[in-house]
């Protein structure tokens, strides 16, 4: 969060002013938000990135994987996000299925983001083949953010939600995927689920900004999942996740709090009601008479 806190004045977070975070040794940080309120509070937080994931499959949307989320669906929630930020740099996933095949079809996917989600950069997964795809769409004039480690649109082929880079050779491997991500123009690139110690010897061989999730302390910033990091979700969190408000029995509380002044008549009250004056009550009784 490069001002602290809210500052109205903030100028725009662009590429060029994450580099220079990146210079000066300050942390950068990104959340994933889903909808407008959160996208507006983000802002007012002094959020450097904001990132719509393709998590809100899990997150918001009750699909049991991010396998599930097409296009149009974050696209609704992408252009929530757009109207609820000025400053922040907001990204946009790519969802499974929609870059993976061809450089046209990642062009493609990443033009709608942009164009009809108000994107200013799209976020895929992925190294191997997926770097000629970020090459396309970087080509395509649109800034794009690498995503390396544990890869959850890949979980299966993974063997599951696992950490990656546990031997030398898998860690061999996932530094060569940051470099050539980078190579082909990935201005960040977001590590998850990354031994801490694979990560401070990835992170320093990379001039690109580097974001972590579960990737310990080596990265130029961190990002978390907004119902993870408040206290939201009602599930199991991966170990590295630190929940920094516990919002879900404050809210089930005020549910509950609700219901119960329903149903006792304490609400509403006096002072959630309207009025109208005497002269108009009464001439309404006297046609209703
Ligand atoms: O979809 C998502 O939320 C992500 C972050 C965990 C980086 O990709």
């Amino acid at each position: 969060m490069s001002g602290g806190h809210h500052d109205p004045r903030r100028s725009r977070v662009t590429l060029a002013s994450l580099a220079r975070l990146k210079a000066e040794g300050q942390p950068v940080v990104m959340v994933t938000a889903y909808d407008h309120p959160s996208a507006v509070m983000a802002e007012e937080a002094g959020i450097d990135l904001v990132l719509v994931g393709d998590s809100a499959a899990n997150v918001v949307l009750g699909y049991d994987s991010t396998v599930q989320v097409g296009v149009d669906e974050l696209l609704v929630l992408t252009r929530a996000v757009r109207r609820g930020l000025r400053s922040a740099l907001l990204v946009a996933d790519l969802p499974f299925g929609s870059y993976e095949a061809t450089d046209a079809d990642a062009v493609h996917a990443a033009q709608r983001f942009v164009k009809e989600g108000g994107a200013d950069a799209v976020k895929l997964e992925r190294g191997g083949p997926m770097i000629a795809r970020a090459r396309a769409i970087v080509e395509a004039g649109i800034p794009v953010v690498g995503h390396i480690g544990l890869t959850p649109q890949a979980a299966t082929s993974l063997g599951g939600y696992k950490v990656q880079g546990r031997t030398a050779a898998q860690a061999e491997r996932l530094l060569a995927d940051a470099l050539g991500l980078q190579e082909a123009g990935c201005f960040a690139i977001v590590l998850e689920a990354v031994p801490a110690a694979v990560t401070e010897l990835i992170a320093p061989r990379l001039d690109c900004l580097t974001i972590g999730i579960g990737a310990g302390a080596g990265t130029d910033g961190q990002v978390l999942v907004w119902h993870d990091l408040l206290g939201l979700g009602s599930g199991r969190l991966p170990g590295f996740v630190r929940t920094f408000a516990d919002l879900r029995p404050r809210v089930l509380q005020g549910l509950a709090d609700y219901a119960a002044a329903v149903r006792d008549r304490s609400f509403p009250a006096e002072e959630h009601t309207y009025a109208i004056s005497a002269e108009e009550l009464d001439a309404l009784r006297a046609r209703l008479a």
